[in-house]
């Protein structure tokens, strides 16, 4: 592996699940993946937009939904020398009220939360997932399945009424992507015919297993031979942020009306 982002030892570092504290005073702004699919990249996506934001010097949060805890199980292989990422373990909760009040836990300095969700998710679930996020990041794979089913949950997520009522945005991510390919413009066409924006791209490549299985992001990476990786990160990581500012531009002039 490349050399990584060296922070050096964060003393405001949250990686224990069990250190929370109570409430924080701005609420912190909140991205949601998820795709009832499973293995579309939730958690290569939830995982590489919280090192994105953590390596930008923003206090970050990763909040896993998921039972099989894998961004959870990512965070603990973290190095100490990576950007200082907080966990917050939200699976196993039974109520939305249990996880509501469990979400206001979140460390008292955060300012981005990236919650990654489980295969599946859908109803009452579905619905305040999206009520706690301010976007909403859908990855989809380029293949007949996965559009199929991807078709099958923005369908779900518009029948909950979540996105109109809240007047929130539904990003898509192809994921795996190999340019070029007959499936790739498939997908497009897909999204298109939805109306949907499709943010960008990742590509299909070993550095995110190899990035993963040692607790890093692409972002954490240095070194020529992750540049282009990087910098397509860099327009992922950008292009969030600047949706999540707007949103709060539009929030900002709703409360002075
Ligand atoms: N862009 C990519 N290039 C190469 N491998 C990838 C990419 N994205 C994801 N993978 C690999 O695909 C597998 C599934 O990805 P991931 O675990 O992120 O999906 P998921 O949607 O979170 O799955 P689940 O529904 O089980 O939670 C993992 O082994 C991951 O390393
Ligand atoms: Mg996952």
């Amino acid at each position: 592996m490349q050399g990584h982002g060296s922070q050096g030892d964060n003393p405001h570092q949250h990686r224990d699940f069990g250190d929370l504290r109570v409430i924080p005073r701005a609420q912190p702004r909140t991205v949601l993946v998820a795709n009832a699919k499973g293995g579309c990249g939730k958690t290569t996506l939830a995982t590489n937009l919280a090192a994105w934001f953590a390596t930008r010097d923003m206090a970050t949060a990763l909040m896993d939904f998921d039972p099989q805890a894998s961004s959870a199980h990512w965070l603990k292989l973290r190095p100490d020398r990576a950007a200082p990422i907080s966990g917050i373990a939200a699976y196993g909760r039974t109520s939305s009220t249990e996880t509501r009040s469990f979400r206001n836990r979140l460390p008292r300095h955060v300012e981005r939360v990236v919650v990654d969700s489980p295969a599946g998710l859908t109803g009452t679930d579905l619905y305040a997932r999206i009520s706690d996020a301010d976007l909403v990041l859908v990855p989809i794979l380029p293949s007949p399945i996965d559009i199929h089913s991807a078709a099958n949950f923005i369908r779900e997520i518009e029948i909950t009424g979540a996105l109109r009522e809240q007047n929130k945005q539904l990003l898509v991510i192809a994921n795996r992507v190999r340019r070029n390919t007959v499936m790739f413009s498939t997908l497009n066409k897909f999204l298109a015919e939805l109306g949907l924006p499709r943010v960008t791209y990742t590509r299909d490549s070993q550095l995110y297993t190899r990035t993963a299985a040692e607790g890093l992001g692409i972002s954490d990476l240095r070194g020529a031979q992750v540049e282009e990786e990087k910098s397509h990160w860099n327009r992922i990581g950008a292009w969030i942020e600047h949706q999540l500012q707007l949103r709060q531009q539009q929030r900002q002039q709703m409360l002075q009306r």
